[in-house]
């Protein structure tokens, strides 16, 4: 049973891996058939994440269960582990989970018998995000290693930033992190830089916007909107002054106006949309992997 729960348990070697596999599906290739079913379980808002794990489920030919949280069992007490394990019961073979908490403290894979993928946990891990971002980047550059990625904004609440600081220093890429000192992170404070973005969107390869979680502050956002942008936002003098050939990348979903100015969004070299196309790839690659297990390896290679 192949779960997969967080970057960290992801060597260079499976991320490859995992990064062909979904360039062949984004460039059109038809997957096996897989029988199986899959059960979307979000405790978190999410369209691109939610959708796209169902898009991808469908185009490999598998059932999809969405779970609705708002209106189940647990509203009655029952527990998360018990509901996966009736889940488990009912005959599903993956379970992919949204969740507010961090996944260590769930413990979950250990104690079902179903694969398990992370669709976002607390602050730490989204390991799906990080895998598309990191296909995205590969798609335009071709390579990772050298390459300068400055991750900008609310770090401290980010998962995003997290996990692709995780999958993108073990495939060579150089991280660095900017945006206000009132969201630095003291957990990575010790092994990634942090710098002026001002300074840093000159030297950068891929500028990689964070939305600003307010979901997750628990005390008031110390900006005007306004002061945010010009101060840490992605603005039209900003970009001109990036590389000719730099990315700029946002995780979604984004606040326009706030994290990137409207009208940046429309230049070529934003690849937010690009980034949603590749979601869909890497999930069917996460799913394959879950249901083939052992026999991926074969797959792959075949
Ligand atoms: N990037 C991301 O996780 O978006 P959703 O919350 O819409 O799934």
């Amino acid at each position: 049973m192949y779960s997969l729960t967080t970057t960290k348990m992801c060597s260079k070697s499976f991320i490859e891996t995992l990064l062909q596999r979904a360039q062949l599906f984004a460039d059109g290739k038809e997957p096996w058939k897989c029988n199986g079913t899959v059960v979307n379980v979000f405790f978190e808002p999410s369209t691109r994440t939610n959708l796209s794990f169902q898009m991808a489920a469908h185009r490999l030919g598998l059932h999809v269960l969405n779970f609705d949280c708002t209106n189940s069992s647990l509203k009655k007490g029952e527990s998360m582990l018990d509901t996966l394990q009736t889940i488990e019961a009912l005959g599903a073979n993956i379970a992919v989970i949204r969740s507010s908490e961090d996944w260590p403290a769930m413990e979950l894979d250990k104690k079902v018998n179903i694969s398990l993928v992370n669709a976002g946990s607390g602050v730490k891990d989204h390991p799906t995000q990080a895998l598309l971002d990191a296909l995205t980047i590969k798609q335009h550059f071709g390579y990772f290693q050298g390459l300068t990625v400055t991750i900008v904004g609310d770090i401290l609440h980010s998962r995003v930033a997290r996990s692709n600081i995780d999958v993108l220093t073990k495939l060579g890429a150089k991280i660095q992190l900017a945006g206000p000192e009132h969201y630095k992170a003291d957990d990575l404070a010790t092994f990634v830089p942090w710098v002026d973005f001002d300074e840093a969107i000159e030297e950068s390869d891929v500028v990689m916007m964070l939305r600003v979680q307010h979901e997750r502050h628990s005390e008031k956002f110390p900006y005007e909107i306004g002061e945010y942008h010009q101060k840490f936002g992605l603005t039209q003098e900003r970009v001109r002054r990036m590389k000719p050939n730099a990315i700029m990348m946002h995780p979604g979903p984004v606040n326009r106006g706030v994290e990137i100015a409207d009208e940046v969004l429309e230049d070529g070299r934003c690849k937010i949309l690009q980034q949603v196309r590749n979601g869909v790839a890497v999930r069917m690659a996460v799913l394959e992997v879950c249901l083939l297990g052992e026999r991926y390896g074969h797959l792959v290679s075949a």
